[in-house]
């Protein structure tokens, strides 16, 4: 990726993008009142729940939770990654992305680039030569228009053929190793991908950033994958998704499988929104960019024992992401067969079939853990809840999460005490819930969604001598909100987002403060006044305590004179 993108041109570009364009050139938004309302993109529904505000530069939806400025909705929205997002914006805005120091590795990865598209050109070509991948295709069952679809190529048996050819064409040779298309051995540099068919890999612009190269022959493993490099990361790409992406229809599921072939096979037998992980096991970073695309996914995963447990794998990458609206199904196909056995042998329709009957996220969990576990017994059920409940305290809280423990509650007959998580774990609900604010949280809430009233307060008040847990981090917050007028929510989220608060902010902005606007700006002074007198009360009883034991110095002395009458006058000015 190119260099950083300076925080100053987020700034102005969040200023200069009306977020209520953003969003309704991909949802249908309809007005209501000060905001724009909207049936949610992110989860099912029949009523409107998802909202936009202008005057904050903020989405939130009351249904599912879902909340950010027009950064974070064309990252949820369009599956993009945050520089991308930026780059979108701006080309919207008419802005180019300026960049930071970091340039030359972006030219370094132009050159990757360059090379793994000359050598998926030229894998293609050499396939017309090769009677034997020929052959091998055909025999599987693979016609023309898929085989060009899926760009599927051959590396010939040579020693370095592709090297010659890249590096003839001008690439430099640093490019073509880093690139990962070849190897150095004693005999100097050789193609890495020999006598193999070889199925290009994309990232979700498009570009080629690896390869998968399916042996011919019994020598070497059985398939060969390009090593990590610096624009490839197994852990972080799936197989065609880019293509599902850019269909024409918006996908509305994925079907996630593990090797190249099932989704060749899935796709000329009319299911094209199949997508695979790379030789690796399901990642938190696979099930955040799946949820990016569409909010159903099924694992199709053989019945056998490493199916089961790659499965698993998948579901506990996900639980820390399964709001309402996302779901996650299973499918287990017969023993011994991946879905590429199953969809020709029983063709589209008994493989629809199959889709229809999968196993549900709270089935598969509860059954996976309660293998030889006899819940009839006390020291079973026990034991099922001892395993169950720490893998469903990472799931979000919320509708899903409930369910989940009513369930668990229903296997065991155990009514789960677990304390629900602390505010800032908490998902933002409808309705005022002050109550579980601390008076400094609620102050900070307040700036965040409206960000003017800073400049309209007092802020004296907080510079009186004691502590309170959050204090600094509000006196940081006003100062920034001080130094820019005309400040929206979705700027100061957008400065935020990658320190530690920024995600607790973005719930804070989501949060509804029932609060009505003419009296906000005397709300917040009350709240500061009342954080003023607390943190002084807190610095005078320690005074106080040292005087009693007659330990009080003659500074000190004075200092506790000076704060007894700062408390009287902050308290006047507050009953006034
Ligand atoms: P499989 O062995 O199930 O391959 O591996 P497959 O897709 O059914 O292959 P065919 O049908 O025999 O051609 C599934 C996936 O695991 C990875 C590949 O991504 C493969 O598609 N894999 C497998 C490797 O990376 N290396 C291997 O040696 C084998
Ligand atoms: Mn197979």
């Amino acid at each position: 990726m190119a260099g950083r993108i300076p925080e100053d041109f987020i700034e102005t570009l969040i200023e200069r993008v009306d977020i209520v364009e953003v969003i309704s050139s991909r949802v249908q938004l309809k007005r209501a009142g000060r905001e724009y309302k909207a049936l949610c993109p992110f989860h099912n529904e029949n009523s409107p729940s998802f909202t936009v505000s202008p005057d904050k530069q903020f989405y939130h939806c009351f249904g599912c939770g879902a909340h950010g400025t027009a950064v974070g909705f064309l990252m949820e929205y369009d599956g993009l990654e945050f520089p991308a997002a930026i780059e979108e914006l701006a080309s919207m805005a008419g802005l180019e992305v300026p960049r930071q120091a970091g340039a030359p590795q972006a030219e370094r990865n132009d050159g990757l680039y360059s090379a793994l598209s000359a050598a998926a050109d030229w894998f293609v070509r050499q396939l017309a030569s090769s009677r034997e991948a020929g052959q091998y295709l055909s025999g599987r069952g693979l016609d023309d228009k898929v085989i060009e679809e899926f760009g599927i190529g051959y590396a010939p048996e040579a020693w370095d053929s592709l090297h010659k050819y890249l590096t003839g064409q001008g690439i430099k040779p640093d490019a073509v190793e880093a690139a990962g298309l070849v190897a150095r051995g004693e005999r100097g540099v050789y193609d890495k991908f020999r006598h193999r068919v070889m199925f290009p890999i994309h990232d979700r612009r498009g570009r080629v950033i690896g390869f998968g190269g399916r042996a011919l022959s019994d020598r070497g493993p059985k398939y060969l994958n390009s090593p990590e490099t610096p624009v490839f990361h197994k852990g972080k790409e799936l197989y065609r998704l880019h293509q599902v992406r850019k269909a024409r229809d918006r996908a509305d599921h994925l079907l996630v499988v593990e090797g190249y072939m099932d989704t060749v096979a899935l796709f000329q037998n009319g299911f094209p929104n199949a997508v695979a992980t790379l030789g690796t096991s399901v990642t938190a970073d696979h099930v955040e960019l799946m949820f990016r695309t569409v909010s159903d996914v099924v694992f199709c995963f053989d019945g056998d024992e490493a199916g089961e447990r790659a499965a698993w794998r998948g579901l506990e990458a996900a639980l820390p992401v399964l709001r309402a609206g996302r779901q996650i199904r299973f499918l287990f196909l017969p023993e011994g067969q991946d879905p590429d056995d199953v969809v020709r042998a029983e063709g589209p329709a008994g493989f629809q079939r199959r889709l229809g009957d999968t196993r549900t996220l709270s089935e598969f969990f509860f059954e996976h853990l309660g293998t030889g576990l006899n819940l009839e017994s006390v020291d079973g059920r026990a034991r099922l809840v001892a395993l169950s409940e720490p893998l469903l305290r990472k799931l979000p809280k919320g509708p899903f999460s409930d369910l989940m423990g009513q369930e668990l509650e229903r296997r065991t007959g155990y009514t789960s005490t677990s304390p629900q998580s602390d505010v800032s774990g908490a998902r933002p609900k409808a309705g005022p819930d002050k109550g579980r604010l601390t008076r400094v949280q609620y102050a900070i809430a307040m700036i965040v969604q409206e960000p003017e009233l800073a400049r309209q307060i007092d802020t004296t008040v907080l510079d009186v001598p004691g502590e309170l847990k959050g204090v600094d981090f509000l006196r940081q917050l006003i100062d920034f909100c001080i130094g820019k007028p005309h400040l929206s929510t979705a700027v100061l989220l957008e400065h935020w987002r990658e320190r530690p608060e920024g995600p607790w902010m973005a719930r804070l902005a989501a949060r509804d403060l029932a609060i009505d606007a003419d009296s906000a700006r005397e709300i917040l002074q009350h709240e500061l006044n009342r954080i003023g007198v607390q943190m002084l009360e807190s610095g005078i009883h320690s005074l106080q305590e040292k005087q009693a034991t007659g330990s009080l110095g003659r500074d000190e002395e004075k200092s506790l004179g000076q704060w007894l009458a700062l408390r009287a006058s902050i308290r006047e000015s507050m009953d006034k």
